[in-house]
């Protein structure tokens, strides 16, 4: 298999270079730079990515590598601080600019195999503070924007080449283009890399690192944890057990659903504990947010451990972490962000011979294309982001058996009719909340004296800001139709059109 090189100087985009890759069928895998070249010379890569970083090349504390790369022969190209580093290697000269760059900046291309079928003027992003005030010897300019009079390098000779810019980011205009251009036009990849090879790879090197040892993974059936189960399961069959703590708090006959995915697609042992009641007694009497939001945390934990520790033969634990949560709790070189929620504590008194993760390197989608291959059916491959409290933190105030139950149908009503609709794939999340509050109204020639449902959808990206929804009112009309009519105990829907800022996607 043909590979790519993503040497790692610290950057907050590294992993996106690698995915950026791989979307043009090349693997790519990330190393720190710190690999010795002689690691590096065996692997015979196609050609060597150098990342940004957020240092200064002429600081010596900063990353910096063997200039004895440059000779490898095999093709390069530096981005950010890896262009300056470039620059810094062969003796050219690198400054801090008079002015930084930040953001999208208009950047003019000069002919290079690098900018194949790009314009001469496109926009880039961009985001230093040094730059490259002389190329090294054998380097010519082929960019330059107002303020970087060398913002791309070029050695047709020696097969490397240097931009200031980030093409990884989708700001680049033409960023995808000049990725693919570097990958065809000058490491002359032929592109044998799909999800089958990941799958492949990723099993073969799961049945080594496990051997004859036992898995525990903890399923919460959401994306990740699914998909990591599916992957385990090929690997390495009846050695993983899958626990999965149904606190009752997930959405209509989901839990049925989850456990009879896996008990009937997947060879692995499978554990439910329904637990509903026992979270429910605990939750008596509690309406905030916060409390019930630590409630419902701990007392999951409390009996994923417990049961743990009634498992013999324990062997690794495996979590579904993906790339994101990764980079959240900070790995490798670059800056911590946050700690991530998916990184749990195991209790001192439970041992494991250690933590698998197997999609680490993955973005959300690639995931979620690496399910489908599993076989992993779509309603849970393609399910939307759910909070870990569930329902827990959509009915508002204190939780009963009835109000979960008048939620968990009202919710079903509105999931069936935006699949009818074609909304499913649409709107970023849609789900109904119980406000817990009761209004009056009437139904035949009878005063009712029922719940209020509210219906929250939303747009968003990224989910830290997101829009509501433009439902059309007719669809909107049917759902409350369906849910007065179909759904006892509620006499009156709304609808949430609040964005956030200032209100959240979750009500509680
Ligand atoms: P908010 O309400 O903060 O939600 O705007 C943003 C996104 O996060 C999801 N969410 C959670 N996910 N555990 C999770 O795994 C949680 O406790 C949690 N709370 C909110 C929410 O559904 C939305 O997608």
């Amino acid at each position: 298999m043909e590979k790519i090189l993503v040497l790692d100087f610290g950057g907050q985009y590294n992993q996106l270079i690698a995915r950026r890759v791989r979307d043009h069928n090349v693997y790519a895998e990330i190393l720190p730079y710190t690999t010795p070249l002689g690691k590096i010379k065996q692997n015979n890569y196609k050609g060597i990515i150098f990342t940004g970083g957020p240092n200064s090349v002429f600081d010596m504390s900063s990353p910096h590598y063997t200039k004895d790369i440059l000779d490898l022969g095999v093709p390069i190209l530096g981005i950010c601080y890896g262009c300056q580093l470039i620059a810094w290697m062969g003796k050219g000269e690198v400054v801090t600019a008079s002015k930084s760059e930040y953001g999208k900046i208009e950047f003019s291309a000069k002919k290079s195999p690098l900018f194949k079928d790009i314009p001469e003027k496109s926009v880039v992003w961009m985001s230093h503070t040094d730059m490259i005030a002389r190329p090294p010897e054998g380097f010519e300019i082929i960019g330059f924007t107002d303020e970087c009079p060398c913002a791309a390098m070029q050695n047709t000779k020696k097969n490397i080449y240097a931009v200031q810019f980030h093409p990884e980011v989708t700001h680049s205009e033409y960023g995808n283009k000049i990725l693919h251009n570097f990958l065809y036009e000058i490491c002359h990849c032929s592109g044998d890399w799909v999800m089958d090879n990941f799958i492949d790879s990723t099993v073969e090197k799961l049945r080594a690192q496990i051997g004859d040892k036992n898995v525990i993974l903890g399923l919460s059936g959401g994306v990740d944890s699914s998909v990591a189960a599916g992957l385990l399961s090929r690997a390495v069959g009846k050695q993983l057990t899958c626990v999965f703590v149904d606190q009752g708090l997930m959405r209509k006959d989901e839990g049925d659903f989850v456990e009879k995915t896996f008990t009937s697609l997947f060879d692995m042992n499978f554990v439910r504990l329904n637990c509903g009641e026992q979270f429910l007694k605990k939750l008596k009497g509690i309406s905030e947010p916060e409390q019930k939001r630590k409630i419902i945390g701990t007392e999951f934990f409390n009996v994923f451990w417990n049961e743990i520790r009634n498992q013999e033969n324990k062997g690794f634990f495996a979590q579904g972490t993906i790339y994101p949560d990764c980079i959240e709790s900070g790995k490798g070189d670059a800056d911590v962000i946050k700690t991530h929620h998916n990184r749990v504590n195991i209790p001192k008194d439970v041992q494991f011979a250690g933590v698998i993760e197997p999609l680490a390197d993955l973005f959300k989608d690639e995931v979620r294309k690496v399910g489908e291959k599993l076989g992993i059916p779509k309603e849970l491959v393609w399910r939307q982001p759910f909070p870990g409290p569930g329902l827990g933190v959509r009915v508002i105030g204190e939780l009963t058996a009835e109000k979960i139950k008048i939620l968990q149908e009202a919710d079903w009503v509105l999931r069936d009719e935006m699949a009818k609709n074609g909304y499913e794939k649409n709107l970023a999340q849609f789900f109904c909340v119980l406000p817990n509050v009761m209004t009056v109204g009437v139904m035949g020639d009878h005063r009712t004296y029922d719940h209020l449902i509210a219906i929250r959808a939303v747009t968003t990206d990224d989910f830290m800001t997101a829009d509501w929804a433009k439902i059309p009112y007719d669809i909107l009309a049917k759902v409350s139709n369906r849910i007065t009519n179909e759904v006892e105990h509620v006499n009156r829907v709304v609808y949430d059109i609040t964005s956030k800022p200032p209100g959240t996607v979750e009500w509680e």
